[in-house]
């Protein structure tokens, strides 16, 4: 077993039963054969990456293979589309998220989901979230988070990884890039581990305004949050 890839599994932080798998990894020990040792294709997008970027990427498309894997789908090359978006096989919907050492991935075949989306996040420090809470939540969001029974920037990172989750489950249908103000969250459950949102404006046929949703949120040590979007 290879030590860049460390305590890999099927994740079991969410209620979903969709093919979910998790990892972590050491930047320190990564080194461009580990492609080829993993069974994953490097695309010609990471010759100029340096070896973090690398790193991150092998890590996310480890543990999208294992969730294809788990969808009985074997050696597919996950692509990259114009914006960056991964792409999947036709009948397939799934995301990758990595921050720091972390890597996830979900895939689904189920052909009543629209889309799925998954986001690891830090948290951040009070002095970045005093400055950048307001181009990522509106007056009621802020409002929302600071009465929550969590401490501000943990609710702040799973409101922000949320929005991040959504983008990611949306954007294969929507295909363009939206505003953060596009959803708005109206309430986190910090004992289901849930969190409620609302579409503000028509983003696309099957996102309409005033849709109301639902994800889901993980807290993990070193003080970051996952969160899961199925639409
Ligand atoms: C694309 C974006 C969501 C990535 O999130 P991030 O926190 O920076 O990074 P993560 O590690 O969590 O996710 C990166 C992965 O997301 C996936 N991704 C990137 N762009 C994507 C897109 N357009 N659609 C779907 N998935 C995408 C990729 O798999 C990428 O990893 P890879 O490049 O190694 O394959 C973010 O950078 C972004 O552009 N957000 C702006 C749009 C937005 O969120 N609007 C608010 C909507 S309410």
């Amino acid at each position: 077993m290879n030590t860049f890839i460390f305590e890999a599994q099927s994740t079991s932080w969410f209620k979903t039963d969709l093919p979910t798998y998790h990892c972590r990894f050491d930047k320190s020990l990564y080194k461009d054969e580990l492609f080829a040792q993993l069974g994953i294709y490097f695309p010609e997008s990471l010759i100029n990456a340096v070896a973090k970027r690398r790193a991150e990427f092998l890590a996310g498309r480890y543990c999208a293979a294992e969730a294809l894997r788990q969808l009985n789908i074997h050696n597919f090359i996950i692509k990259t589309g114009a914006n960056r978006n991964p792409l999947w096989p036709e009948t397939v919907k799934g995301s990758i998220s990595h921050c720091d050492n972390y890597a996830i991935a979900i895939a689904s075949d189920k052909s009543d989901l629209i889309g799925v989306g998954i986001d690891i996040e830090s948290q951040i420090t009070e002095e970045t979230f005093e400055k950048i809470q307001s181009q990522v939540l509106s007056v009621s969001e802020i409002e929302l988070i600071s009465n929550i029974d969590l401490k501000k920037t943990i609710s702040f990172a799973v409101a922000f990884s949320l929005k991040e989750s959504f983008f990611k489950a949306s954007y294969p249908t929507i295909q363009k890039y939206f505003d953060f103000s596009a959803v708005t969250i109206t309430d986190i459950d910090s004992v289901g581990n849930t969190v409620s949102f609302k579409v503000n404006e028509t983003l696309h046929e099957s996102f309409k305004k005033g849709m109301l949703l639902q994800g889901e949120f993980h807290l993990l040590p070193e003080e970051k949050v996952v969160t899961l979007v199925k639409i």
